[in-house]
């Protein structure tokens, strides 16, 4: 029997099912290639919420993929593995971040999309690396703030707006393992090489940083700057379209501290090919909720949607 050829599949299937298929930068290039679509969190949501085909094949994780069916419930959203989670929305479970809350009710809770959508209910608004400053200078200066549920994306933003906010105790296991050690030594060697980080890395890092922003800004910043060398601080899949999008560049990958490949989502990287095309020929994994939480969740991400 002959080999399937995926590539091929998704695509007729694609046609066949009226689906678009939206991707996260991190994923496999293969995927990337494939997709209608490639984003950033805060892009992939209006994306999700104006898409009208009927199904949504979201290449992504599961807080992305659970954002565009509470964006767009009427679409089938499917997920090629449901496993494909994210260390920030575990490390930040529901009843735990409601106690957080309570403890704090003078509070303003603005969180992180890396979230459940159950977190998302429990939140006043939302925010993507790209938003959040924009969205934490539109509030009145004396609201005490509790940013979730990544400390280091929080930290990065309280130090640019100068607004005191109580911080969640999370991280991204792939942000957080980069070696600043590594890094001096990389740039010993390239000193023409201008270090790009996402604000999940830890402030000992983006202290050596020439540009800080989320994933579609740093390919946008690599497109239009007059340099030719970069030191890439965030997942390394984030480099297929650095590579593909620009001429001459050369990107080197921030090294992690022990000898891993940790700086891989190990979350992003469940979505394969194989998974892609299985997932659009079985409908199946599929993204459902309660109409009551999607309701309740739907809030504050719109609330995020109309003060980006
Ligand atoms: P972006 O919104 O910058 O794409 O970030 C998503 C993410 O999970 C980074 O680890
Ligand atoms: Fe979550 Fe980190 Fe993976 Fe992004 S890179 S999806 S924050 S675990």
């Amino acid at each position: 029997m002959n080999a399937v050829d995926y590539e091929r599949e998704v695509l007729r299937m694609k046609k066949e099912m009226n689906a678009v298929i939206l991707a996260h930068y991190y994923q496999e290039s293969e995927i990337q290639d494939l997709a209608d679509f490639v984003g950033d969190s805060l892009e992939l949501a209006r994306k999700a919420k104006a898409a009208d085909a009927d199904v949504i094949v979201f290449s992504g994780v599961h807080f992305m993929a659970e954002t565009a069916k509470i964006l767009n419930p009427s679409k089938t959203v499917l997920l090629p593995d449901l496993e494909a989670g994210c260390s920030l929305a575990d490390g930040c479970p529901a009843p735990a971040f409601k106690k957080f809350r309570e403890e704090h009710p003078n509070h303003y809770a603005i969180t992180y999309i890396n979230c459940s959508a159950e977190v998302k209910a429990l939140s006043d608004i939302i925010c993507t690396s790209s938003s959040a400053e924009k969205i934490i200078s539109q509030l009145p200066q004396d609201q005490p703030i509790l940013f979730s549920p990544d400390k280091n994306l929080g930290n990065y933003i309280r130090k640019k707006t100068g607004r005191d906010m109580l911080l969640w105790n999370g991280s991204c296991i792939v942000h957080e393992t980069f070696s600043e050690r590594k890094l001096i030594a990389l740039q010993v060697e390239h000193p023409d090489a201008e270090l790009i980080a996402h604000p999940e890395c830890e402030d000992v890092i983006l202290q050596h940083a020439d540009f800080v922003g989320s994933t579609s800004m740093l390919i946008k910043y690599v497109q239009n700057s007059p340099k030719k060398k970069f030191i890439v601080g965030t997942e390394v899949g984030i480099m297929h379209q650095m590579e593909k999008t620009t001429t001459g560049k050369t990107f080197l990958a921030l090294p992690p501290d022990a000898n891993c490949a940790c700086n891989e989502c190990p979350h992003m990287k469940r979505n394969t090919l194989e998974k892609l095309y299985l997932c659009m020929k079985n409908m199946t994994p599929r993204i459902e909720m309660s109409t009551e939480l999607m309701d309740r969740a739907r809030i504050p991400i719109e609330r995020m949607l109309a003060m980006s």
